[in-house]
């Protein structure tokens, strides 16, 4: 493989991939990103401009996917509307790009015979009482529950049709929660973070007790690059690293961090549909294609993403307010 295609790759995850390729392989990377709000080229800033190029462009317009998947050995697909909250207020443009744009891409990389992975999420399988002793695993039933992870799931069984019925190279991995630098404050932890940066408190929806399998973005990108060189054809593989904590364990984390009281944070109306626990058992993964996270300890990793949106305030500041004033609408 000496020519990538990244979906996505101007994204929270995708960028940090395309990173990983660019430090570790001598792969030349294709980012094909439409720049949604999502979006950051300072995620992509400093990369050598003979090793990464951007195209700006939709995954669901087959005028821009087909030639353009022609020029690769290869599509890694990160591209999607990404937040169940926003899922919840809008649904429609999860349904085309998750699943039409996941769709025009199986089309162009089934007519060029050109490989393909598609990157997904635990929540298609639903969620797991607090008290279950069992795990996610790449078999347990699909169960989605909010039209973000419909719109995934949806996305994976087209991904396995085109294997079964039109014989395309892909591979699927669905991960769990990921935190670490670039991720938009809409979401849970840096929201946490830079709510406390800005002196105010974290919100928790409901009675924070939904429990997140946490893993940072790096080891995400390590999971994906392995599945890429040494993944059967045909396989799904779920990535996690161990990181299970209640939401409220992790916000005392963040308090703590910054020597603010254990029970310095608001209860906030909580989601509709809320998934209770999600959990990965990654044995798969790890077993028969030799994968470790590097990163075995969850307090290092978030320390660490605490003292990044410390010392990036310019890049998340822009997007806060606009942000809170859409949770605040809606008692958040
Ligand atoms: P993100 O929202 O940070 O980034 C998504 C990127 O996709 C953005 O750069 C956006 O501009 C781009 N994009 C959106 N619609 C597009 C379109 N129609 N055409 C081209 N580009 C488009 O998302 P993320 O958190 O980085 O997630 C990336 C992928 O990983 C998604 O497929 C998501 O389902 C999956 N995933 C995320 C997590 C997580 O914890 N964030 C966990 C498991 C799987
Ligand atoms: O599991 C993988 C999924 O993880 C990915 O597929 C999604 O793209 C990604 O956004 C993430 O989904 P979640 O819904 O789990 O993540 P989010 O950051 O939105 O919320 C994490 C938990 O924190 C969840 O239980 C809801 C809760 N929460 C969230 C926000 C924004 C709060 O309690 N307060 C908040 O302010």
């Amino acid at each position: 493989m000496h020519r990538i295609l990244v979906t996505g790759g101007a994204g929270f995850i995708g960028s940090n991939f395309v990173h990983h390729l660019v430090a570790r392989t001598d792969v030349s990377v294709t980012v094909l990103d439409k720049l949604t709000y999502a979006a950051s080229h300072a995620a992509l800033a400093d990369l050598p401009a003979d090793r990464v190029r951007l195209v700006v462009g939709d995954i669901a317009d087959a005028a821009v996917v087909e030639p353009l998947v022609t020029e690769h050995d290869a599509v890694v697909h990160y591209a999607a509307e990404s937040h169940n909250d926003n899922s919840l207020a809008d649904p429609s443009p999860f349904v085309r790009t998750n699943l039409v744009g996941t769709f025009v891409l199986l089309e162009a990389v089934r007519k060029a015979g050109v490989r393909f992975h598609h990157v997904s999420t635990d929540e298609v399988y639903g969620d797991l009482d607090l008290d279950d002793p069992q795990r996610f695993t790449e078999a347990t039933p699909y169960a989605p529950s909010s039209p973000y992870s419909a719109s995934k799931a949806g996305s994976d069984h087209l991904v396995r049709a085109w294997v079964r019925s039109f014989g395309v190279q892909a591979t699927v991995s669905n991960c769990s929660n990921n935190y670490g630098p670039w991720q938009h404050v809409e979401k849970f932890i840096p929201r946490q973070i830079t709510n406390v940066i800005d002196g105010g408190r974290p919100k928790l929806y409901g009675a924070g007790q939904n429990v997140r399998d946490w893993i940072h973005a790096d080891d995400h990108s390590s999971a994906v690059w392995t599945i890429l060189q040494r993944g059967r054809i045909g396989e799904t593989y779920l990535i996690g690293a161990d990181g299970e904590r209640d939401n409220l364990q992790v916000v005392q984390m963040i308090l703590k961090a910054f020597g603010r009281p254990a029970d310095d944070y608001d209860h906030v109306t909580d989601r509709a549909g809320h998934d209770l626990r999600y959990a990965i058992d990654s044995t798969k993964l790890r077993t028969e294609l030799g994968w470790q996270p590097a990163y075995g300890d969850f307090a290092e990793g978030l320390a660490r993403t605490v003292q990044w949106y410390r010392d990036h305030q310019d890049w998340w500041r822009p997007h806060k307010q606009a942000v809170e004033a859409t949770y605040a609408a809606k008692g958040q």
